[in-house]
């Protein structure tokens, strides 16, 4: 479907392809904005959001006196003719605006110098009514095309937000714009490092939607198996409960079987699920927050591991234990790393894959002979981004202290590639990862996503108990 006619507000059109556009006959012309009952305009009480994103404005607003900053949403992007990809608003205007899903595609969050801090105002473009030609002739935001959308008033009721029309906004010389201004985008992703209460529980809900994503994967295996292209079925069961019971995936389901799960990303799905292999899955739901898990479990399909498959999934998780147990306040971010390597080259140095011993393994400069089995790191932070906080400055990250609030991945694995030669052939073909999201606590770290089995006894009763 395409509107057939030019858009007359928003982004230039996109191709000077005429050959399907029809002018509107001036019949349609007159009476199409007439004729529509009254709507009530109901204006919304604050959601639960909104006072933690205030607070989030407060602290740009005193980091940057004197300063205009533009924080923009972003907007579609072109997928092919007239299709484009699902919008998301950016990251960092999300958390800033508490708006999520909801997000209205090109709005600005702008913070006008005023006095001792900013005045703060949501531009945003306004509904397009039936009183407008937008109304039936833009497929970005007539009501025609996306149905209703909110007025200002109403955002503005929702966010607790001042809203203006876009069309009000002039960018001006010497505006911070968050990707263009490396101190602001900087600041906006350390800004997320610590999670407020309303983020953890989010966080908690994301990780409880992708449990049931989980579950449904393995009460589905035995569809999964029967099809030949079983590692799709996967993608499609757990894209299923994001999208039932959430916003959808916060990235791209990695559904590896056999030997694919040594493919780091193996986002192709194209494979079969065949009883005597492991899959690897590795799957988030994104909430309609935004706020995402990023969880990893690893199956063995027939429901039992063997022995070898055992053996490799058990250190994997004694490399994620060593990493939770090292993990408390005031410990750096990159001990949690250092401490499942260790793991990982002590026990592959014990079955004799490595060249060297496991103490000239982890010597810093001329080790590491073990990352040919896992060159991936063991954690990262996560929140509105599968990989949070990613523009955080390195000494806030990976040389930074945990903190009471920060939320981070636990994720070591072990990948023997099907042609590894240094490997024994029993090993080839076999990759494994644990991937949890945990939350740090004054008291030490919390498992958020312990109710996904993780222990391989675990995992196989897991499927033992879905199955019957
Ligand atoms: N799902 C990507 C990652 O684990 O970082
Ligand atoms: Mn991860
Ligand atoms: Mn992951």
């Amino acid at each position: 479907m395409s509107t057939g006619e030019t858009n007359t507000q928003g982004a230039p059109e996109k191709t000077a392809n005429t050959n399907r556009r029809q002018p509107y006959p001036q019949g349609f012309l007159d009476t199409i904005s007439a004729g529509w009952a009254e709507r009530a305009e109901t204006l919304p009480a604050a959601r639960a959001q909104a006072p933690y994103a205030a607070a989030r404005r407060d602290a740009v607003s005193a980091a940057f006196p004197g300063e205009r900053l533009v924080v923009p949403a972003g907007g579609y992007k072109q997928r092919s003719n007239d299709t484009d990809y699902p919008f998301r608003a950016h990251s960092a205007f999300s958390h800033l605006t508490g708006w999520g899903a909801d997000a209205v595609p090109d709005s600005l969050l702008v913070f006008e110098p005023a006095g001792d801090g900013h005045e703060v105002t949501l531009f945003l473009r306004d509904r397009a009514t039936r009183e407008t030609p937008e109304f039936y002739r833009d497929a970005s935001i007539g009501e025609f095309w996306v149905g209703p959308r909110p007025s200002l008033a109403q955002v503005a009721a929702d966010l607790g937000i001042a809203t203006a029309h876009v069309d009000a906004f002039s960018a001006a010389d010497g505006d911070l714009v968050l990707d263009e201004d490396e101190r602001l985008t900087g600041f906006l992703s350390e800004l997320r490092l610590v999670k407020d209460a309303y983020e953890i529980e989010q966080m908690s809900l994301a990780v409880d939607v992708t449990a049931r994503g989980f579950d449904d994967i393995v009460r589905e295996l035995p569809r999964i198996v029967a099809h030949p292209r079983g590692e799709r079925v996967v993608e499609g069961v757990f894209h299923q409960r994001a999208r039932s019971d959430g916003n959808g995936e916060g990235y791209d389901t990695i559904a590896a079987s056999g030997p694919h799960a040594c493919y780091l990303h193996w986002t192709r799905n194209d494979g079969a699920v065949v009883p005597g292999d492991l899959i690897l899955v590795d799957a988030g739901t994104e909430v309609d927050s935004l706020y995402t898990a990023d969880i990893t479990r690893t199956l063995p399909v027939s429901g039992v591991f063997t022995d070898i498959q055992r053996r490799i999934y058990e250190t994997v998780r004694e490399a994620a234990d060593a990493a939770f147990a090292a993990a408390r306040p005031g410990v750096r971010f990159r001990t949690l790393h250092e401490t499942a390597m260790e793991v990982i080259a002590r026990r592959t140095a014990e079955w004799g894959l490595l060249p060297v011993t496991a103490e000239e393994a982890l010597d810093a400069d001329r080790g590491g002979q073990q990352r040919r089995y896992m060159v991936h790191g063991t954690s990262h932070h996560l929140g509105l981004d599968v990989h949070d906080c990613a523009q955080a400055r390195r000494e806030m990250y990976y040389d930074g202290e945990l903190a009471p609030g920060m939320v981070f991945t636990i994720e070591p694995g072990l990948y023997f590639q099907v042609d590894d030669l240094t490997v024994p052939a029993e090993y080839r073909g076999i990759g494994v990862r644990i991937e949890d999201d945990v939350l740090m606590t004054e008291d030490g770290p919390v498992n958020l996503s312990a109710g996904i089995p993780r222990m391989a006894d675990g995992v196989e009763a897991w499927i033992a108990r879905l199955r019957s």
